[in-house]
């Protein structure tokens, strides 16, 4: 294979570096405490970067670590230019930006501007309504002929994520203002060119402090139906992103801030997070002529063991619509875009739980096997802090162990709306966010090695068996396979470019597919499935003579893959 090597240089960034990058997301509160407050923060994280570089990986992004309430965790944001108390000072964010450049690994921040705080004095200002900072969020009046701040007063139906109602009363003005996440979270009217300026300002700060790209949280929201923006209520009741997503001046907006920032200028790596957007959506924002954002994280791979609009009502995933999905958007972003690769982040219940079998006997090789999968696959893969672990969902049975602002409120409104204390807690134990941050698993020793005082939420108690120390040192772990999964992106440039063929689309056990540079072709085989599958050889006649790059067992049947086997090969 021809081996291309890559290096990451954040100083220069040259143009189209996060096409061969690895990005890790680090969630602060649960990455490591270095002060015994039981809370992860900034020194925590520059303690542990030789760790991500031993990993391999690129580039960091941090969830938010701004001043914040910490209704949502952060991505409720009182102060866009400062760090929260909890997780240090601006002094140790340059420490871990400068820390980071040094080892080679390019930093970039979450920026989280469909909304604020309702701290932020920017909204503090907006509730008098003579202020001139009024129109920067979505004020309305109440529904007429009710009484305003009376029960069914709202100015439309519409339901927060995070809240039974997306508008929330203001006593002092009469008036309600709309936060489609929380109360906490007013949504921001980017209608108003002097909200855009203020958030390119803030932006163009951050870019001279060095960071190296944006993360952008739910930026698809920002553009709101006409209907809304032409001072009305919406039109129809929202529930579901789908109703306000994708809205009329999207590109236009985006396309000003890349522009007035110089995010392609200066060659930053700009993820949107984009639920509720389709392929096509995709296509538009991440053509690089157009200069809006180098990729976005699309929801539709994480939709399909949910009821349509519904993650809590569970539908059992059929792997060929998996895959099938996938490869849809591999096709998709060929010729023009980019794609991220993810299957584990904040918001999401763990993959190897979810996707693969998290039983004592099958963890490992399940996790190896999503991971061979997915980092085949061409885009940039995210790797979310404790996925190369292999950790796994907490073992939450009871409501009083949740934390997390989404799973309290599906808990009050589903069990208030007649569902089961069983069927919630269900629906929680399958997808609630709170997996994805229990502290991470350092070692076997009390607290996981994450805090020296008392975890801001419990440690899963399979520290003692799944922690880095002993993955560190054992070349058969889930971190062991990463790394090279890592490595082999950067070595080839196959790997990174090459043309994504799907094999198998109906099969129910298997993953296959090839990736086609010149005259390269890997084949990845992939059994998602916990017994072992036979290959059908007549419909792959491929792996005639292929020979194997990397795979998750030592050698085996040629005909068989062992549960949860995979095996990347060069074809001759
Ligand atoms: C994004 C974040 C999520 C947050 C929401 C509101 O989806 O990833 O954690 O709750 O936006 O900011
Ligand atoms: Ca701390």
């Amino acid at each position: 294979m021809t081996t291309v090597p890559t290096s990451i240089a954040p100083a220069s960034r040259p143009d189209g570096w996060w096409r061969s990058a690895v990005v890790y997301q680090i969630y602060p509160r649960s990455f490591q405490d270095s002060n015994g407050d039981g809370i992860g923060d900034l020194p925590g994280i520059t303690s542990r970067l030789d760790y991500l570089a031993e990993l391999g990986v690129d580039v960091l992004w941090l969830s938010p670590v701004y001043r914040s309430p910490q209704v949502d965790n952060g991505y409720d944001i009182s102060d866009y230019q400062d760090v929260d108390p909890l997780f240090g000072t601006l002094d140790d964010l340059d420490e871990l930006l400068a820390e980071a450049h040094r080892r080679g690994l390019a930093v970039v921040m979450d920026l989280v501007v469909n909304h604020t705080s309702d701290q932020h004095p920017w909204f503090v200002e907006s509730r008098d309504p003579a202020s001139p900072k009024r129109d920067w969020y979505y004020w309305r009046q109440a529904r007429p002929g009710h009484l305003p701040g009376t029960p069914g007063a709202e100015p439309d139906g519409s339901h927060a994520a995070f809240a039974p109602s997306a508008w929330t009363f203001d006593p002092a003005s009469g008036e309600y203002y709309l936060g489609i996440f929380s109360p906490g979270q007013p949504d921001l009217n980017w209608e108003n060119p002097e909200v855009r300026r203020a958030v390119h300002d803030m932006m163009r700060w951050w870019v001279a402090r060095g960071v190296d790209g944006f993360r952008m949280d739910v930026i698809n929201l920002i553009s709101k139906p006409a209907q809304l923006t032409s001072g009305k209520p919406l039109e129809a009741a929202a529930s579901g992103f789908e109703a306000i997503a994708n809205g009329p001046r999207l590109d236009e907006f985006l396309a000003e801030m890349n522009r007035e920032v110089g995010l392609d200028a200066l060659h930053l790596l700009t993820v949107g997070e984009m639920p509720g957007s389709t392929l096509e959506v995709a296509q538009r924002v991440t053509d690089p002529e157009r200069h809006e954002l180098t990729m976005v994280f699309t929801f539709e791979h994480m939709d399909l063991d949910g009821a349509p609009g519904n993650k809590w009502s569970l539908v059992p995933l059929q792997l060929p619509r998996l895959k099938q999905n996938l490869a849809l958007w591999q096709d998709g972003l060929a010729d023009t875009g980019w794609n991220s690769l993810y299957f584990d982040n904040h918001d999401q219940p763990r993959a190897v739980s979810r996707f693969g079998d998290d039983s004592p006997e099958h963890r490992v090789a399940s996790a190896k096997t999503l991971a061979t999968v997915l980092h085949l696959h061409r885009g940039t893969p995210y790797v979310y802090q404790g996925e190369e672990l292999g950790m796994t969902n907490a073992p939450l049975t009871a409501i009083d162990q949740y934390l997390d602002v989404e799973s309290l409120n599906y808990h009050a409104l589903a069990t208030a709306g007649g569902l089961s204390e069983g069927d919630v807690l269900a629906s929680l134990a399958a997808k609630s966010r709170d997996h994805a941050r229990t502290p991470v698993q350092w070692d076997d020793g009390a607290h996981a090695g994450f805090t020296t005082g008392t975890p801001w939420c419990a440690v899963n108690p399979n520290h003692t068996t799944i922690n880095a120390e002993a993955a560190r040192h054992d070349p058969a772990s889930v971190f062991a396979h990463f790394q090279r999964l890592i490595r082999l992106r950067h070595e080839n440039e196959v790997v990174r470019e090459g043309r994504f063929r799907l094999l198998l689309p109906e099969h129910d056990r298997l993953w296959a597919f090839t990736r086609t540079l010149a005259d390269q072709v890997l084949l990845v085989v992939a059994n998602c499935w916990s017994e072992p599958t036979e290959i059908p050889i007549d419909e792959l006649p491929l792996l005639d003579g292929a020979a194997l790059v990397l795979g998750t067992h030592d050698e085996g049947s040629p005909t068989v893959l062992a549960p949860w086997e995979s095996r990347i090969l060069l074809l001759p």
